[in-house]
């Protein structure tokens, strides 16, 4: 019964916003995610450990309390509804600790709600394959946020640097080698359901708007050509464009843009990863040292990350 789950963040760096609308996407699941632990208890309960916001969940009480870890409720309940409904009831207790901060744009609710059900699926001893745990991961975003794309999902899912088609899902591994990335993470306004909905008006009022969206996508195909052949400049450039057309859908602020002319002579280039607004703006760095100096001499909080080729795991006690 006890089991303990990995599921990794994720950071976007291609495609954004456009994946929303059919167009792929390139996304890297990173060495720094959610933890799940689960183990038999008297009555179903989750509860968060480790930070100072706390969780707890008991649905057969109906008690419901979340103190800074508001972000992860919506998503918690949700996959605890999909997670029964997939394989029955069950009496344990799940504990969530998490290694990034929440709502960010590093995927830390899909890396939420796919490590529950893996950890679910774990505990109530039923066998589930990726492809199905990426397809409930997708059902608890779109439960949450109303529009979703199956992106985070599946990268936290699968694992790796992938090239991500969303409807219908296709995945393609890319073998890359990138060095470690800078993950710097700004105050966030809004939530990713909000943003989103937000990108969704503005291409109703506008049909220009479109093109943005296509220009993502052929943008997207041009970064995968770079990536496979190692060609850094030719990424980094690609990563300020694609910053550029996030800019003109209204996700990018005077915040990020200035963290980027900051760090430029020692980044190839950078871009916001996720839904924008703040939240996490990924750096290819050029010369690491000397960016670590300069974001800690400015104070930005960062973390530096890798790929991580492995998605889910789980291993049971
Ligand atoms: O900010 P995040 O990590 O929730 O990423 C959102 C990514 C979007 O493309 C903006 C939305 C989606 O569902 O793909």
């Amino acid at each position: 019964m006890p089991a303990r789950v990995f599921a990794p963040g994720a950071i976007k760096l291609f495609g954004e916003h456009a994946v929303v609308y059919g167009k792929p996407a390139i996304a890297a699941a990173i060495d720094r995610g959610v933890r799940v632990e689960c183990s038999a208890w008297d009555r179903l309960a989750i509860e968060t450990a480790g930070t100072p916001a706390r969780l707890v969940y008991i649905p057969d009480e109906g008690r419901l309390e979340a103190r800074g870890a508001e972000r992860f409720l919506a998503y918690a309940v949700a996959a605890i509804k999909v997670a029964r409904e997939a394989w029955g009831d069950i009496k344990a207790r799940f504990t969530i600790e998490s290694e990034l901060p929440p709502g960010i744009g590093a995927a830390t609710s899909a890396a939420v709600s796919v490590g529950i059900l893996r950890a679910y699926a774990a505990c109530a001893s039923a066998g589930v394959s990726k492809e199905e745990l990426a397809r409930l991961g997708h059902r608890v975003e779109l439960e949450v946020q109303g529009i979703a794309s199956p992106m985070d999902t599946a990268v936290v899912t699968f694992g790796g640097l992938l090239r991500v088609w969303p409807s219908p899902l296709r995945v393609e591994r890319l073998s890359a080698a990138l060095p470690p990335l800078y993950v710097v993470v700004l105050p966030r306004r809004g939530t990713t359901g909000e943003i989103v909905a937000d990108v969704k008006s503005l291409l109703a009022r506008h049909k220009s708007a479109a093109s943005v969206v296509d220009a993502i996508g052929a943008l997207v195909d041009e970064a995968h050509g770079c990536l496979v052949r190692g060609d850094l400049e030719c990424v980094g450039e690609l990563m300020e464009l694609n910053n550029w057309l996030l800019g003109a859908l209204k996700v990018v602020d005077s915040r990020v843009v200035s963290l980027l002319e900051l760090t430029r002579p020692f980044t190839y280039g950078g871009k916001v990863s996720g839904a924008g607004r703040g939240g996490v703006v990924v750096l290819l760095p050029r010369d690491g040292r000397a960016l670590d100096r300069i974001l800690s001499a400015l104070g930005y909080a960062y973390y530096r990350v890798s790929v991580a080729e492995g998605g889910v795991t789980a291993w049971s006690d």
